[in-house]
């Protein structure tokens, strides 16, 4: 049974709960990411004063406290929430090399404003620095989930550069990249969380599944939002995802029933990779039409459905209010 958003507490409460231990993170992460070359400090400062919602680390300090009877959050869940943001990140500077991203929480990318060489090897640099992190922990169990993670994350965007283009993606296509690029690190901050908060094996995966839901559904919204979304409220284009040659569920959901003129108009797209031919608004008429966006919501909501149900069947707390919430407003969002 799933509880009512009425029950659950609001956004600002959850942030009130970690607040605190937020800010431990943030100044980890300063201190962290303090390189011998200016130009590692420059990229570092750049994405983490560019804000971004911090929702992986929150979902691990949470975790960690969801399971734990202690009144006070370790200081292992601290460092890995860091080592989290800072995969993170670091996965963002290069996803905005490969897909030649112009735009990143509302500002211009690393990748436009020192170039490709540059972030490239920033976003190295951050990654290891994330493992180095990792490492004080001296806990192989946790090097496995980050390696296997980094793994995972790398396979989805060289078999997303592979799809590039191409029209005829299934459903299982699209949602083994989702489950790769985003609910594989979802899922991997909740069983660490779950781990710093010295719970058992069982109890670590549980919510190790309640995140990966949570991811799956998280990405499905940030690929409604490309479509429905204002470049203002994102901080990054709408429409970009197409231009990028990338075919997601709204308009994978419309394709399985377009004519074979509007399949035509959306295969021109994605040869020119631009909306010169074709406009973008043709493309929302498109998956209006088809109710492609009405559908991937519905889709979306069978994911934080299953999340939702995970994590009911924990006591009540509120933490376990706190993560309930967050799996509510995920389907919510705007940016
Ligand atoms: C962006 O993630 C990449 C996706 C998985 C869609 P977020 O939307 O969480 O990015 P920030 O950290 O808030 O900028
Ligand atoms: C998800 O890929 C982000 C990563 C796993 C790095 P996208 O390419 O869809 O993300 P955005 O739209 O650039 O944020
Ligand atoms: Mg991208
Ligand atoms: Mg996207």
């Amino acid at each position: 049974m799933t509880k009512s958003l009425n029950q659950a507490v609001s956004m600002k409460q959850i942030l009130d709960l970690v607040r605190d231990d937020l800010n431990r993170v943030e100044q980890a992460i300063g201190l962290e990411t303090i390189g011998s070359v200016a130009a590692i400090n420059t990229i570092s400062h750049h994405m983490q004063a560019a804000g971004g919602k911090r929702l992986r680390p929150i979902l691990l300090l949470l975790s960690s406290r969801l399971v734990s009877s202690r009144t006070e959050t370790t200081e292992d869940a601290i460092q890995l929430a860091a080592v989290v943001e800072l995969i993170h990140t670091s996965t963002l500077v290069h996803d905005d090399v490969i897909d030649e991203a112009k735009m990143r929480r509302g500002r211009p990318s690393a990748n436009a404003l020192w170039g490709n060489q540059m972030s490239v090897l920033a976003g190295d640099w951050l990654y290891m620095q994330a493992f180095q992190i990792a490492m004080r922990q001296r806990n192989f169990t946790i090097l496995d989930i980050l390696i296997g993670l980094t793994q995972m994350m790398v396979e989805g965007e060289l078999l997303q550069l592979d799809r590039l283009g191409r029209i005829d993606i299934s459903e299982a296509d699209y949602m083994e990249l989702v489950d790769r690029k985003t609910a594989s690190l979802f899922n991997a901050c909740c069983r660490l969380g779950a781990m710093a908060g010295s719970a058992d094996d069982a109890m670590s995966a549980r919510l190790g599944e309640f995140a990966w839901n949570l991811g799956m559904a998280f990405q499905l919204i940030d690929d409604v939002l490309d479509f429905t979304s204002k470049e203002n409220i994102l901080g990054k284009p709408v429409g970009n995802d197409l231009a990028e040659g990338k075919v997601t569920l709204p308009l994978l959901y419309a394709l399985g029933e377009t004519t074979r003129e509007e399949t035509r108009l959306i295969e021109i797209i994605l040869k020119d990779r631009s909306y010169e031919r074709v406009p973008f608004s043709t493309v929302l008429e498109i998956i209006e039409k088809y109710r492609g966006v009405e559908r991937s919501l519905e889709r979306a909501n069978q994911f934080t459905a299953r999340a939702k149900e995970i994590i009911d069947a924990f006591p009540d707390s509120p933490y376990q209010k706190a993560v309930l919430t967050i799996a509510a407003l995920i389907t919510e969002r705007d940016r």
